[in-house]
């Protein structure tokens, strides 16, 4: 049994704390008549014997999963910069806004005039988001950024099919995110790989040689991620358009850019945000998502059905009449209450406090980065990183240590890790987004950490390869614990099948 303030001691699951006939409710005295199931349930086999359940009292019941809830490691707990996944904090007053029972008591199947609230929040969102994105039209549907990925090469495969041109591949770059080749690759597609040059950015001259009438399109995250803004956009977009091919931005590292400088006026034809990093949700926590993605006009008619129709008197409705679509990608209006928390924060916020959110953004980064730059070098530094950058750890193999084993000092000394080996492009990468809701105070303590773990390397490395060693378990073999998921516990500790 833990005892008050350790938090090391072992948590038995909630079987072994079963215990016969103990129970959280008691039920009232049965007052109708007993019946057997066999006898209402004719030709069904029943179970011989009751479920397996834990038998716990509430009190016990309340503290296992308290005591399990402090284990977890959480934005609301402690600074999380994971980089590209924007763990920012995530203001109560969405939450608020998304528990409002006019939205949880919807019924997804509530005909257009009793849902009008849902759909004048998806319309004003439509309108925030095409405001801030340059582009013109949106479907809320897709669950998630990879989601919207899928979602938006469909859409580009739409758009060439039907003006007779099908097209074969798809150009990636060598930093991309790997959920792009891999949608890619999933709709079909051949990918195509642009290197990185050697400041980081995409090879523009390889990418001429690269694309043809073949080239469906081009996906590209900007900034980077690196980190890095894509100075030729401009260039590289003009390149696409001009083998008549369309750009595709992976809108999740919006938040270094929201409010300064729109994807559409930089040539992108497509896009998803994930409204899940850059407005509330912070995602990582494994909750729902939302990806909507948007396009531009020439795109708008192969939406995914049905979208949000406005009529002049101003009724808002769901328009299923698009014979163009690529149908439909989720059921229902997609998962509405990310969407209410997303509009929420815009609300909150407004045009000039995303300007401010993205300034800040990039500030902190560039803040951390100053801060360890001498003992971990940015991996490419000819241009200053935007709201996350990559460093390289590559020094501190010299004393037997790698990157992995100052992320687990880190946990030691109270901070989540930031996104390691990746992206690909970097030697012993280590990516820190610290997003724009943290103070000096907790940068500075960020820097100090990882300052001293870079010192402990060099004077005590084991301290870093036995890390961490304050937390209930050690280091997990990761590759096991991946492929042989154990998901369910049994009493005589049989996993066989078990996953
Ligand atoms: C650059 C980039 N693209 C795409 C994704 C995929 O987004 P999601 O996790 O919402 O599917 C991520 C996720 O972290 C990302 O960082």
């Amino acid at each position: 049994m833990p005892v008050l303030g350790d938090h090391q001691a072992p948590e038995p699951t909630i079987f072994e704390r079963s215990r016969p006939h103990r129970r959280a409710s008691s039920l009232p005295v049965l007052d109708v008549p007993d019946v057997d199931p066999a006898d209402v349930l004719p030709g069904v086999e029943l179970a011989a014997e009751p479920p397996a359940l834990p038998e716990i009292g509430e009190l016990d019941l309340l503290r296992h999963f308290t005591r399990l809830s402090h284990r977890n490691h959480g934005i609301d707990v402690g600074f999380y910069p994971l980089g590209s996944c924007s763990m920012k904090y995530n203001p109560r007053q969405a939450e608020v806004a998304a528990g409002l029972p006019g939205f949880t008591d919807l019924h997804p199947w509530a005909p257009d005039r009793a849902a009008q609230g849902t759909l004048a929040v998806l319309a004003e969102l439509e309108d925030w988001l095409t405001e801030l994105t340059g582009l013109a039209a949106v479907s809320f549907q897709p669950a998630a950024g990879a989601h919207g990925e899928l979602t938006g090469l469909m859409l580009i495969r739409a758009y060439h099919e039907a003006r007779g041109d099908a097209r074969r591949t798809i150009v990636v770059p060598d930093s991309a995110h790997g959920t792009n080749p891999a949608s890619a690759a999933m709709c079909g597609y051949d990918v195509v790989t642009v290197p990185s040059g050697a400041d980081g950015l995409v090879d523009a001259d390889a990418l001429e040689g690269l694309v043809d009438e073949h080239t469906a399109g081009l996906m590209l995250t900007n900034p980077n991620t690196v980190g890095l803004f894509e100075v030729d956009i401009e260039r590289i977009a003009a390149t696409l358009h001009g083998v008549g091919a369309l750009l595709y931005y992976d809108g999740a590292n919006y938040n270094a850019i929201c409010g300064r400088v729109r994807p559409g006026d930089m040539g992108f034809d497509v896009l998803h945000l994930n409204v899940h990093k850059t407005f509330a949700t912070p995602h990582g926590g494994g909750g729902p998502g939302a990806g909507p993605v948007l396009v531009s006009e020439r795109l708008a008619a192969h939406l995914p059905t049905p979208v949000v129709a406005r009529d002049p008197d101003g009724t808002l409705s769901w328009d299923h009449d698009r014979p163009k679509s690529i149908g439909r990608l989720h059921g229902f209006h997609g998962n509405a209450g990310v969407l209410v928390r997303a509009l929420s924060f815009l609300l909150a916020h407004g045009g000039e406090g995303l300007r401010d959110m993205s300034a800040k953004a990039v500030l902190n980064a560039n803040y951390v980065a100053s801060g360890v730059g001498d003992v971990l070098p940015l991996g490419y530094a000819q241009h200053r990183p935007m709201h996350e950058f990559v460093s390289t750890g590559k020094a501190l193999k010299a004393h037997g240590v790698r990157v992995l084993d100052l992320c687990k000092r880190l946990i030691d000394l109270g901070f989540h890790p930031p996104t390691n080996y990746f992206p690909l492009i970097v030697d012993e990468a280590l990516m820190v987004e610290p997003t724009e809701t943290e103070t000096p105070e907790t940068l500075d303590g960020f820097i100090a950490a990882l300052r001293q773990a870079v010192a402990e390397a060099e004077s005590d490395p084991e301290l870093l390869r036995a890390a961490p060693t304050t937390t209930p378990v050690g280091r997990l073999d990761e590759g096991r614990a991946g492929r042989e998921l154990i998901l369910r516990w049994t009493p005589d500790g049989d996993t066989a099948g078990v996953g």
